[in-house]
């Protein structure tokens, strides 16, 4: 059995994407939405938090954890050696993507920016790219109240579209969802940006997971938990 995480309804971009690569496997979907947001929270919070989370999805039977929030994956090398072997972060495996790209825009939480997580692990892959990050915690809770109904309230729409001119003034070929959240809008950013190459960690991550999970363990009834 698989388990995912997130803060709340980000990482289930995630969960589509496996289960959409491992159709008979079994996931467990944990949403904290009693700490959320994550985005807010000091480095210490993240790491007792995603501890936390971990050993949740272990107790109930998750033999390895896809931490689908790119928040809590900045604290994945203050990890102890288990955990690292048990989860997987999503910040890695986007980056590798998004190096292919001059110019990446990076739209992540405020923990994300500020840690800088991101551009250092996108120069691991490319010296040559130049990265550009933006916060928009505001836009988690948007995206978090509106997607139950799958509408975009007006309020969203207009911070979508300043995120669009932004990445256009920018010149970026490139842009990364550097948050789960906002695979929630991901379609809308398409249709403002068709040249721009979209990354998305939650499907990057569920691509990464997939590596670890043995045959054996693909073979559960498709059954799926949310909690
Ligand atoms: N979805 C999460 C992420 O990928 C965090 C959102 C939040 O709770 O602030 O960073």
């Amino acid at each position: 059995m698989t388990g995912i995480f997130d803060s709340g309804v980000g990482g289930l971009a995630a969960y589509f994407e496996l289960r959409r690569l491992l159709p008979r496997e079994d996931i467990i979907y944990l949403a904290d939405r009693k700490n959320a947001p994550y985005g807010t929270k000091t480095k210490d919070e993240l790491i007792a938090l995603t501890k936390k989370d971990i050993k949740r999805l272990c107790d109930m039977g998750a033999r390895q954890v896809l931490i689908a929030c790119c928040t809590a994956s900045t604290v994945y090398s203050e990890l102890s050696e288990w955990e690292r072997a048990i989860a997987t972060p999503i910040i890695t495996p986007a980056s590798r993507v998004a190096a292919e790209g001059e110019r990446i825009a990076v739209i992540a939480t405020e923990h994300t920016v500020r840690s800088g997580a991101f551009g250092k692990e996108i120069r691991k892959f490319s010296q040559a790219s130049e990265v550009f990050e933006r916060a928009e915690q505001l836009l988690v809770a948007m995206v978090e109240s509106g997607s139950r109904d799958g509408r975009i309230s007006g309020e969203c729409e207009g911070e979508i579209r300043q995120i669009a001119e932004w990445v256009t003034d920018i010149r970026a070929d490139t842009l990364v969802l550097g948050c789960t959240h906002f695979s929630h809008i991901e379609s809308t950013l398409r249709e403002l940006l068709p040249c721009v190459k979209i990354v998305s960690p939650a499907r990057e991550g569920a691509k990464a997971i997939k590596k670890k999970i043995t045959v054996q363990n693909a073979t559960g009834n498709g059954r799926e938990i949310y909690i």
